[in-house]
C-alpha cells in the first residue's frame, strides 16, 4: 500500500424525508442562495421540500445551471451573490449543479480571473460555504472536493479540486431519485461504476481494504443498477445505489492505491465537441483503455473477472477478453451505447478529440503514459 493522507469532513444526512433536516444544518445567520438546474426540482416536489425547510432564513434563488455546467452561467450567479450579500450556497441537484456551486463558491471570493483555477491550477485560498441536497446519485460530488466546469467560448471542459469546496453537509434522500428519466438512471449507474474502476483496475499494491471495498461497491452497482430501470420506486434499490455512488468517489477507496482516470480525462472532449453525456463518454472509452492496457492491468482484470463476472475458465487472454466483454455488456444492459460510431463519431474526428491532451500536455493513466498519440490509438479501438 502506498502512503496517503485522508480527510473527508462532509456530514451526510441520509434517508427518507431527510430534506426536512435542512434547516438544522444551516448556520443561523445564513443568507442562502439556492442553486439549481433546468427545473426538474419544480416538477418532482423537491423544490417545495427545500423551500419549506428554508422558512425562517433569508434566501434567494439561481436556476438554469446546465448539465455540464458552463463558466458563463456560473459567473452570472457570482454577480447575484455580490449584489445580495449571500453568505451560504445551497446546491439542489446532481453533479452539474453541485460542481457549478463549488466553482461559484470559489469565484465569488477569488482575487483575479476565476477561470485560472481550472486552466492554470491557480490556488484556491477561499470559498463560500456550500451545502448540498442531492437529486441524482452518480458523481460523488456531494462528498468530494472536485468540480468539472465547461467553457463554451474556448470549447474546454476542465476539473479542479480543493479542500475549500468540500460541502459542509450533503442531504441524501433516495426517494428524490424516483423521478429520474431512464437515461439519467443509467448514467448514474455507469458513472459510479467507472469511478470505482478508475481506482481499482490498475496494478496490485496489496491494499486489501481498498480492493475488497471497491469490489463490494461494484457488486452492489451491478446487482442493483438494472433493477432501478425496471422498478424505479424500489426504495432499497435506490438507497443502495445512492450510497454506493457516494462511496465510489469520496476519496476512501482511492487511499494509497494507483489511479487511472484516463477514460474520464479523454471523455471531456467527447462531451464538449459531440455533446455526449459524461457517462456515455466513459462507457465508450473504458473498454478501449482495458483492451489497450490489458497486459499492464492483467492481474486486476483477472481478479475483476472472477469476482464480478464469475470468469474462472480459459487462458489468461481469454479470461481478460471475457472480462472486458462482460463489462461492456453491462453498460449496454443499462441502455448506454458503447461505440464512437453509435454517436456519429468517425476516424476523421479523432485528431480533434485528442487535441486537449496535446494542448494541456496531459499524460494520463496510472503510468502517466497516455499522450495524444496513444489516446488516438485507444479511440481507434472504439470506432
Ligand atoms: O437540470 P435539471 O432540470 O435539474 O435536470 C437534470 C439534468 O437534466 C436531471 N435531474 C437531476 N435530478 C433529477 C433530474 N431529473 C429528474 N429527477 C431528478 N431527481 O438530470 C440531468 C443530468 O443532471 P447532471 O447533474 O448533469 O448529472 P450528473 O449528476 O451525472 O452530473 C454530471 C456532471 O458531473 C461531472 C460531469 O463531468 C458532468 O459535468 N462530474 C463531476 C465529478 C465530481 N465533481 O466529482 C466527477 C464525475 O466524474 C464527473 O466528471
Ligand atoms: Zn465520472
Amino acid at each position: 500500500m502506498n502512503n496517503f493522507e485522508f480527510i473527508n469532513p462532509v456530514k451526510v444526512v441520509f434517508g427518507k424525508g431527510s430534506i426536512a433536516e435542512l434547516s438544522a444544518q444551516l448556520p443561523s445567520h445564513a443568507r442562502v442562495l439556492v442553486i439549481y438546474g433546468g427545473g426538474s426540482i419544480k416538477r418532482n416536489n423537491i423544490y417545495n421540500q427545500v423551500t419549506e425547510a428554508l422558512k425562517g432564513f433569508g434566501y434567494f434563488e439561481f436556476g438554469g445551471i446546465e448539465a455540464n455546467p458552463q463558466y458563463e452561467t456560473c459567473m452570472q450567479a457570482v454577480t447575484l451573490i455580490k449584489e445580495k450579500n449571500i453568505n451560504f450556497l445551497l446546491a439542489v441537484g446532481g453533479g452539474s449543479v453541485i460542481d457549478a456551486t463549488k466553482f461559484i463558491a470559489v469565484a465569488s471570493l477569488f482575487d483575479g480571473e476565476p477561470w485560472d483555477v481550472l486552466v492554470k491550477g491557480s490556488p484556491v485560498e477561499n470559498a463560500l460555504p456550500v451545502g448540498v441536497v442531492l437529486t441524482l446519485s452518480a458523481t460523488g460530488s456531494e462528498t468530494n472536493e472536485r468540480a468539472v466546469i465547461s467553457r463554451m467560448e474556448t470549447r474546454q471542459k476542465l476539473m479542479f479540486s480543493s479542500s475549500k469546496v468540500f460541502p459542509q453537509f450533503a442531504i441524501l434522500d433516495p426517494e428524490v431519485t424516483y423521478s429520474l428519466p431512464a437515461r439519467q438512471v443509467a448514467n448514474g449507474v455507469v458513472d459510479s461504476f467507472i469511478h470505482v474502476v478508475e481506482q481499482y483496475l490498475t496494478y496490485p499494491v496489496n491494499a486489501k481494504v481498498q480492493d475488497y471495498f471497491a469490489e463490494g461497491l461494484m457488486k452492489t452497482i451491478v446487482e442493483e443498477g438494472p433493477k432501478a430501470l425496471y422498478n424505479p420506486t424500489d426504495y432499497d434499490v435506490r438507497a443502495n445505489l445512492m450510497w454506493a455512488a457516494t462511496n465510489a468517489l469520496n476519496g476512501w477507496i482511492g487511499c494509497g492505491v494507483p489511479q487511472d482516470w484516463s477514460s474520464h480525462r479523454m471523455g471531456y472532449a467527447l462531451t464538449v465537441q459531440f455533446g455526449l453525456d459524461h457517462a456515455q463518454t466513459l462507457a465508450v472509452l473504458l473498454p478501449g483503455v482495458m483492451t489497450y492496457f490489458r497486459k499492464e492491468k492483467e492481474a486486476k482484470l483477472l481478479r475483476m473477472g472472477e469476482v464480478l463476472w464469475g470468469i474462472t475458465q480459459g487462458t489468461t487472454e481469454e479470461r481478460v477478453q471475457q472480462t472486458i466483454k462482460e463489462t461492456e455488456t453491462f453498460f449496454q444492459k443499462m441502455g448506454i451505447r458503447t461505440r464512437l460510431g453509435d454517436y456519429g463519431i468517425q476516424e476523421s474526428d479523432l485528431d480533434c478529440l485528442v487535441g486537449p491532451l496535446k494542448q494541456m500536455g496531459w499524460k494520463l493513466g496510472e503510468y502517466g503514459k497516455i499522450d495524444s498519440k496513444i489516446a488516438k490509438e485507444i479511440m481507434l479501438l472504439r470506432l
